[in-house]
């Protein structure tokens, strides 16, 4: 259960993270980030000129051991994390580790900015709880309504401790507007109250479910056999691992002559390393047409294979 006492309205999650890098760090200050991690997200902190340290990650989520190794030499102001449906991976953190990473959070005194857009969009069985439901005082939470609405609405919510919001409200931007994006709003609130946003969901997430589904049978089937990939449970990704000797930068100019796109893996850390990986999405097309794009993609990594 939310409590609306602990939310606050941002124009977009991108916008309540940029909010937060300015509010609750310092230029310079250091910030933890998972590795792989949204490319934007990136580019945000960067724009904030934070530094930004890199923690690794596998198929359980963020590696709670590493973090404790790298927590003996570094003081992050915050650590970004994406639990659910991680983009680009898709991996969701297991409850163990949740808890673990809100123990570490408590001990060495640092935000969790948990990035949660994802969180509503399961397809296929057990999600944990937001990580806000977890702890209330060292974790941010960030929603979206781009995801489960419309991107172009521009809004979103943070979820906290109602007394980090003075923090954010000292803010320039947010003291000189009075707040975020208010036609908006009571736009979404009404679709809120005629049931409309929780029907439009379940929609999607029945279309999503179906194009999740399809595409993973269809990349089981072309896919040459050295190229891994994650089945997603719930969010928008899906992202593959090439052999070793692959720069999946290197494959872009040949997919974009079979009209195909992807994102490389260099682009989700600061070390420009994952080269070997690269990230699709099947939320957007239809079946047809990501059937005839996974076929192409396969083609295109047959002819690169040693
Ligand atoms: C993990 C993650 N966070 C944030 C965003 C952007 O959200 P918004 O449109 O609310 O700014 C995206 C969009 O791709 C995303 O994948």
């Amino acid at each position: 259960m939310v409590r609306p006492e602990r939310l606050f309205l941002t124009a977009g999650a991108s916008h309540g993270l940029d909010l937060i890098s300015g509010c609750f760090a310092q230029p310079g200050d250091t910030v933890f980030v998972e590795a792989p991690t949204y490319f934007l997200a990136l580019k945000i902190l960067q724009g904030r000129n934070l530094r930004i340290v890199s923690v690794p990650t596998d198929s359980d989520g963020l590696d709670v051991v590493a973090l404790e190794h790298l927590l003996e030499m570094e003081k992050p102001a915050f650590l970004y994390t994406i639990p659910v449906h991680h983009n680009p991976t898709s991996v969701t953190l297991s409850v163990v580790r949740r808890r673990k990473l809100i123990e570490l959070a408590e001990k060495h005194k640092f935000f969790i900015i948990a990035d949660e857009v994802y969180q509503l969009l399961n397809y296929n069985g057990y999600t944990p709880s937001r990580l806000a439901a977890f702890d209330d005082s060292r974790v941010i939470s960030l929603g979206s309504f781009s995801k489960i609405l419309a991107p172009g609405l521009r809004l979103a919510w943070i979820e906290t401790e109602p007394k980090h919001f003075s923090v954010l409200g000292r803010c320039g931007v947010i003291k000189s507007g009075g707040g975020v994006n208010p036609f908006t709003s009571a736009i979404v609130e009404s679709a809120i109250t005629l049931g409309l946003q929780d029907s439009y969901l379940e929609r999607v997430r029945k279309v999503y479910s179906q194009r999740c589904a399809h595409m993973i049978q269809v990349l089981d089937h072309v896919l040459p056999k050295v190229v891994g990939f994650t089945k997603p449970k719930g969010g928008f990704f899906v992202w593959l691992k090439l052999p070793q000797y692959i720069d999946s930068k290197e494959l872009l100019a040949e997919a974009q002559i079979l009209k195909i796109g992807f994102r490389p893996g260099s682009l989700f850390s600061q070390e420009e390393g994952f080269t070997n990986f690269l990230r699709i999405c099947f939320a957007y097309y239809n079946e047809a047409e990501s059937e005839w794009a996974c076929k192409q993609l396969g083609r295109l990594f047959s002819s690169h294979l040693q």
